[in-house]
């Protein structure tokens, strides 16, 4: 009998949580093979031990954050440590002994919770940079099974892993699983660009690493959103989900407040845009932004120079009947999500680094490919390597954003519809239900551990397969 799946985040979805593409995706995996969901729970619970939130129609088992635990492990490392380092924002990285014991240890105390409940079939899929020790723990404990682990950030570049405190044991937690997930084929060429500096390292042609006795496959798994669920959330959105209030014309940027997402940026281009290009014209920008990990002080400092900036726009252009940029600081329901992107003129995504950016994806699924509206879309977000044909910026750059918005209010129908056609083919290639089935399948076919004379073994009769077909499907690279 095939073993269950057991997803690992540090996120599980909770009672009233919204739920994205991700959970739906993961949600439906789960119900049709079964399985367990594990996750920090983000309110209380049990001091010890995995405590059931929800069994129906499959079980999701949270665990209890400490606050020492939180402070190190979830604001610390997690997040003030792999979250910058990750986000070419190695400025802000906060090195500390605490931040770095308290990241190993709740990882530990979270696989021992796991060893509890897993059994040898089942299949162990981990999401995103807090759990990068989890495979490397479990294995440890003895346990043989596949796992996979898939990061939703961008993974770093070589120079800047050697800030951590000890990069070798990054690439060491990293060996430990079977499959490594990445957002792009950027971010797997820095991966395999990490393991090739390390000398415990050797490679095979179809990209597997193989790391001690161990073998690991790296593959790039680019997210996307539920494609038909969304499209139908924004067709049957309310068609004033403004209550009345509805600017005539708008541009729409949805993100957490970040220091990643270029919000900033974002905020002196359009104003740079009012100032050169705007003419009579009294578009909006309609910011939505909701508060993010904000006891970080760099996710403070963010909210306060956002605050300033957007009242010194709105002071320097705003009219009676008119206010150039509407900042809404909180979250907003997914259905009226669904029906503001619809009503856009153009989105914003300024990202200076970003894993994928579902924003971008779910703004092209909302429009009517009708009359459809223009994405704006930093070549630093991971969507830009296959949606080539929204308009590509660099948010670095102020004023390209700035030209980019009044080309983007002035574009052509016909141009508007081919560039809203060719976005939408590359977001429905990677809708989230083949991303799931796609990952899974990968990582069921890993190879799992191996002994060195069995790998090797294995290898040689692959080559021996391979030369006899004159198709050199795996072989050893030289270093
Ligand atoms: P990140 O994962 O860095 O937050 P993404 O763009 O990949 O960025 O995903 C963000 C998700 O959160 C999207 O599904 C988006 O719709 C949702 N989201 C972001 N801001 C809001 C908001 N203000 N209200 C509702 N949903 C939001
Ligand atoms: C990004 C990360 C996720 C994280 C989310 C929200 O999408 O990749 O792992 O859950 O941001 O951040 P939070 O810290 O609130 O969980």
């Amino acid at each position: 009998m095939p073993g269950r799946l057991i997803v690992v985040s540090n996120r599980i979805p909770t009672e009233g949580a919204s739920a994205g593409g991700l959970a739906v995706a993961l949600h439906d995996s789960l119900r049709e093979r079964g399985g367990i969901w594990i996750g920090a729970h983000p309110d209380d619970g049990p001091e010890e031990g995995l405590f059931e939130i929800g069994s129906e129609p499959y079980q999701r088992l949270a665990f209890r954050l400490s606050r020492a635990e939180y402070d190190s492990y979830y604001l610390g490392f997690s997040n003030s440590v792999l979250w910058p380092l990750c986000h070419r924002r190695s400025d802000l990285v906060q090195l500390r002994p605490d931040y770095a014991e308290g990241y190993v240890a709740t990882n530990r105390r979270l696989a021992e919770m796991i060893a509890t409940v897993a059994e040898p079939e089942d299949q162990i899929w981990v999401h995103d940079y807090h759990l990068l020790p989890l495979a490397s723990d479990l294995r440890d404990l003895g346990l043989d099974n596949k796992i996979g682990l898939f990061l939703h950030i961008p993974f770093p570049a070589l120079a800047d892993l050697s800030i951590l405190p000890d990069p070798p044991a990054f690439a060491l937690w990293l060996a430990s699983f079977d499959l490594l997930g990445l957002q792009t084929r950027a971010d797997t060429a820095r991966c395999l660009e990490m393991f090739r500096s390390d000398p415990r390292a050797e490679f095979f042609q179809d990209g597997s690493v193989k790391f001690g006795d161990r073998l690991v496959r790296v593959k790039s798994f680019p997210i996307g959103i539920a494609v038909d669920a969304f499209r139908s959330l924004a067709e049957t959105s309310d068609s004033d989900p403004f209550g009345g209030e509805r600017p005539q014309e708008y541009i729409i940027g949805v993100d957490r407040l970040d220091y990643t997402k270029g919000l900033p940026h974002r905020f002196r281009a359009f104003g740079e845009y009012l100032q050169r290009y705007a003419g009579t014209r009294r578009p909006c920008l309609v910011q939505v932004a909701p508060p993010s990990r904000e006891v970080v002080e760099a996710y403070r400092q963010i909210t306060e120079e956002l605050e300033e900036l957007s009242g010194r726009i709105n002071g320097q252009h705003a009219e009676l009947d008119w206010t150039p940029i509407r900042y809404i600081h909180r979250p907003i329901a997914r259905n009226r999500l669904a029906g503001v992107y619809r009503g856009a003129r153009a989105c914003m995504v300024t990202s200076l680094a970003d894993g994928m950016n579902l924003v971008a994806k779910e703004f092209v699924v909302a429009q009517d490919p009708d009359d459809p509206g223009v994405l704006i879309l930093s070549r630093f977000a991971g969507a830009a390597e296959d949606m080539t044909d929204a308009l590509l910026i660099n948010p670095y750059d102020v004023g390209d954003i700035a030209q980019a918005i009044d080309r983007a209010l002035n574009m052509p129908l016909h141009e508007r519809r081919e560039r809203h056609r060719a976005c939408m083919a590359a977001v429905e290639a990677t809708d989230v239900g083949t991303w799931t089935t796609q990952y899974l399948a990968a990582l069921d076919a890993c190879a799992g551990t191996l002994s060195v004379p069995t790998l090797l073994d294995r290898l040689q009769k692959r080559q021996d397969r391979s030369a006899s077909a004159k198709d050199p499907e795996v072989s050893f690279i030289s270093r």
